[in-house]
């Protein structure tokens, strides 16, 4: 099976729905291998924008196998209202499988989440809300409650017998309400009924895939610095975006993988708290730059924080994930600059670190990046068909990324759609 790992390269957002939606007519299937209903993943049907959360953004083309693998964190009440959704949108579903080895958000995972993020005397890591870390933390514990179990009416019983006295004394002291145990089960009932003509295998059709060598693509969720082990912990998600991911949360052998996709913005965004060396300081040009670019989240609405494009961050992502191809996008939004930085190197404490520090704790401290400054270019980037059509200084800007990162571009977009998606030629 060629498989082709798609992975975010800086903290989200970095436009991952597009670029998968493009890729699928080379494919079979479309995984989601982690993550849960924290993404958001923005596509155009038609002039419809719809934004996918938990279904692989393959499902926008027929006959595509669309696969939601063990490693993602299932809120099954939230995937049937995105498959409705879809359904009224005029797409066919009837392609999604989903694995019964996925762990569900059960509502107290949301409750928890939210009351550790109000508390008080803790850090807020500024989460979705949307019950990822206590989920994951109950799977890690092996107290979760998996699809499979939602199914069989009468496991799920004596799963919530066994969980639910500790699971409600805690949500006790945290002054959260408490879960009955009947209505649950009512709830249970509703997502079983709709869920369950979409559950079964996704390891096996990938596998007759492999053995038919067609192509698989596997769609990263959140970004390489959001990973648990990798990122700027504690300000992470709980599931592991790299692309080692894939093989884990997905299914598929490690020996399948030949292409790894880095995506990255042409600047930076974040949303939520944690380190962010390049942000632009609070103002004016940040507030203009965020409203110009339409930086706000696509799960939450929260404002994303926007920066300069961080060399040393993408080189740690080209290393950890293996990138053997990288696409730049929404350089559009760059037109018109004057000029551009990029950050080369961060000082910290006097050091100068060309490369990650080893700690990324070290990056809470005060980081001054060390800027290089670009040209801007005064022409518009988007509606061009041709990467050389494009002005010099955008070209050189890639070209410029490309070195940096030591990885090819292979694509730059400069706009939301399918077509604004301009091949890069390989530099020999
Ligand atoms: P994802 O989570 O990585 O799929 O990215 P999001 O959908 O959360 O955010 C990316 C946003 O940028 C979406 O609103 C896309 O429609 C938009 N987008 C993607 N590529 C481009 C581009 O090249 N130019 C512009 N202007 N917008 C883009
Ligand atoms: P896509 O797939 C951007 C961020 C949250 C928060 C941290 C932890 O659309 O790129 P969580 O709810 O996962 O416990 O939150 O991770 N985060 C994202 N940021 N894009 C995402 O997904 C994100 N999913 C989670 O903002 O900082
Ligand atoms: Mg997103």
């Amino acid at each position: 099976m060629p498989v082709t790992v798609l992975v975010g390269g800086q903290w989200g957002d970095e436009g991952k729905g597009k670029l998968v939606d493009t890729l699928v007519p080379g494919v079979k299937a479309v995984v989601r291998y982690q993550g849960g209903p924290n993404a958001g993943h923005t596509v155009y049907h038609g002039d419809q924008k719809l934004v996918l959360h938990q279904v692989p953004t393959g499902i926008l083309h027929s006959g595509v196998l669309c696969a939601i693998a063990p490693g993602v964190l299932l809120d099954p009440w939230e995937l049937m209202e995105e498959i409705a959704t879809l359904g009224a949108a005029g797409c066919d579903t009837s392609n999604l499988v989903v694995s019964p080895s996925c762990h569900i958000i059960m509502p107290w995972h949301r409750l928890l989440d939210a009351a550790g993020e109000d508390r008080e005397g803790t850090v807020a890591i500024g989460t979705t809300r949307r019950g990822i870390g206590p989920c994951a933390m109950h799977k890690a514990e092996r107290r979760g409650v998996r699809l499979g179990d939602i199914l069989d009416e009468q496991r799920l019983g004596s799963l919530l017998d066994s969980l639910l006295p500790r699971i409600n004394e805690q949500l006790r002291v945290l002054r959260c309400d408490t879960i009955d145990r009947d209505g649950l089960l009512e709830k249970c009932r509703l997502a079983s009924d709709a869920l369950r003509p979409f559950v079964g295998d996704t390891q096996l059709p990938l596998w007759k895939l492999h053995c038919a060598g067609e192509r698989v693509l596997m769609e990263g969720a959140q970004g390489t610095l959001l990973d648990i082990d990798w990122g700027t912990y504690p300000f992470v998600t709980s599931t592991s975006p790299v692309a080692g991911g894939a093989c884990t949360g997905g299914g598929i052998p490690p020996t399948a993988v030949d292409q790894v996709v880095g995506i990255f913005k042409a600047y930076v965004t974040r949303v939520g708290n944690g380190p962010f060396p390049t942000e632009f300081p609070a103002g004016g040009f940040a507030d203009e730059f965020r409203k110009l670019a339409g930086e706000f989240g696509a799960t939450t609405g929260r404002p994303r924080r926007c920066g300069w494009f961080d060399e040393v961050a993408a080189r740690y992502a080209a290393r950890l994930n293996g990138f053997t191809g990288v696409v730049i996008t929404k350089l559009d939004i760059l037109d018109g600059m004057d000029e551009i930085k990029i950050c080369s190197a961060y000082e910290i404490n006097g050091t100068v670190y060309h490369e990650m520090p080893e700690d990324l704790r070290l990056l809470e401290e005060e980081v001054k990046p060390v800027y290089e400054t670009v040209p801007g270019w005064p022409g518009r980037t988007a509606g061009v068909t041709a990467f050389t059509e494009l002005p010099p200084e955008a070209q050189d800007y890639v070209r410029g990324l490309e070195a940096r990162m030591g990885v090819p571009v292979e694509y730059v977009s400069t706009g939301p759609r399918r077509e604004e998606l301009l091949p890069v030629p390989r530099v020999r």
